[in-house]
């Protein structure tokens, strides 16, 4: 499965908490960042995500609050709960992810490798297992 839970390098000293991201190919962000979005104000019984990508990675990061992602890579399913904002969740292309539990304090950062495009979703689960299925051919 290439989802990782990282921990992110944190410069800690008596006035707080610094973290800084930095993305290129071979680097602890393994993507150049074309595009960052945040989620915010989701409601705790609501459900996010509910797709996956073809080419796209991703960096997740809880900057506040909590909230839960599912993985699924078409064989594997695995849980991650991010609630430390010193924790990453990076995702490569080919996963189907859910995202849920939201606290109403989370504030969720998404660093992605490539810009807004629909044609790289994938939104129906079914097509989604048979494109699993096709690559792990
Ligand atoms: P949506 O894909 O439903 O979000 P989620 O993956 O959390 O379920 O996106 C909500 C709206 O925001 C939808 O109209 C598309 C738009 N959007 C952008 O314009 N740019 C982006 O980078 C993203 C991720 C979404």
């Amino acid at each position: 499965m290439s989802a990782k839970l990282m921990r992110l390098r944190s410069n800690e000293d008596q006035r707080g908490a610094l973290i800084a991201l930095e993305g290129e190919p071979g680097r602890e962000i393994p993507f150049n960042i074309k595009r960052v979005y945040y989620i915010f104000n989701t409601k705790p019984d609501e459900r996010r995500g509910c797709h996956a990508h073809r080419r796209l990675q991703q960096l997740l990061v809880a900057v506040s609050g909590r909230c839960s992602v599912l993985v699924d890579d078409g064989v594997t399913k695995e849980e991650f709960r991010l609630d430390d904002p010193r924790l990453g969740l990076y995702m490569g292309p080919g996963n189907w992810r859910e995202l849920y539990s939201f606290t109403p304090d989370c504030v969720l950062l998404v660093l992605a490798s490539e810009h807004y495009d629909e044609d790289d979703y994938i939104r129906d689960y079914e097509a989604f297992r048979a494109s699993a299925r096709e690559v792990s051919r």
